[in-house]
């Protein structure tokens, strides 16, 4: 039986067509639509060029069939699908729980559509109080978690991996912050003020681009634009 996240998934591949450039996400969500996409590509011998967004979703999409490449080799992307940690009721998001927001937010920022899917688990009140991953050059980290811990009534803190000592290293070479705002205000203005911390490559929130939003229920797949 489909779950929330694969429900989403497949309501997000009616915004496919023949010849576009898809941007892939990065997560569990995202890797059902990888898979999906897979299946009905090769069943339509749909010609798509594909750019994923992680190592991971590299390896998930070339299992999957699909052909991929480099933002830079596209001259455009007609859609970008995604994942999300946390959406709150106006559709900003929280990005970045596998780490691999920087390059989800330079590929949905760059798409014409952006269709992020998820199951209910995400849904919140607010992004209050919800942790968010702060992409940090090495030599500024420490830097920009002090900065942030003293301009917001925040926590910020090095995210630590499994299965090796020290903090967890991005697919771009950098460190991660986990950092949790007590109040998060207005998510427009917290995306920009981070962004405008110097040694800070991106944020989890996603606010400047509103997606179109697929929650993937118990019996159906609902849109929210
Ligand atoms: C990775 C992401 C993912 O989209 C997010 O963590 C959601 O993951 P999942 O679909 O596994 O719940 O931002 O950096």
């Amino acid at each position: 039986m489909a779950d929330g996240k694969t429900r989403a998934a497949k309501a997000a591949l009616e915004f496919v067509k023949d010849g576009m450039g898809v941007g892939l996400g990065s997560g569990s969500t995202a890797a059902e639509f990888i898979r999906l996409l897979g299946a009905r590509a090769k069943a339509r011998k749909w010609k798509l060029a594909c750019v994923p967004t992680s190592e991971d979703s590299r390896v998930l999409a070339l299992k999957a069939g699909l052909s991929t490449c480099a933002l830079d080799e596209v001259k455009s992307l007609g859609l970008a699908v995604d994942g999300a940690d946390a959406v709150d009721p106006n559709l900003n998001l929280v990005k970045g729980g596998g780490g691999c927001h920087a390059r989800e937010k330079v590929v949905a920022y760059a798409a014409k559509k952006f269709v992020c899917i998820v199951d209910e688990s995400k849904l919140r009140k607010s992004l209050d109080g919800f942790p968010v991953p702060v992409e940090v050059l090495p030599f500024a980290g420490a830097h920009v978690a002090r900065a942030i811990e003293r301009d917001w009534d925040a926590k910020a803190e090095f995210r630590r991996g499994g299965g090796k000592l020290g903090p967890v290293v991005t697919d771009n070479g950098n460190y991660i912050l986990d950092a949790t705002f007590r109040r998060v205000g207005d998510p427009r203005e917290l995306e920009r003020d981070l962004q405008c911390l110097p040694g800070v490559v991106a944020s989890g929130i996603f606010a400047a681009r509103r997606p179109i939003l697929i929650i993937g229920r118990k019996d159906k797949a609902e849109m929210r634009a």
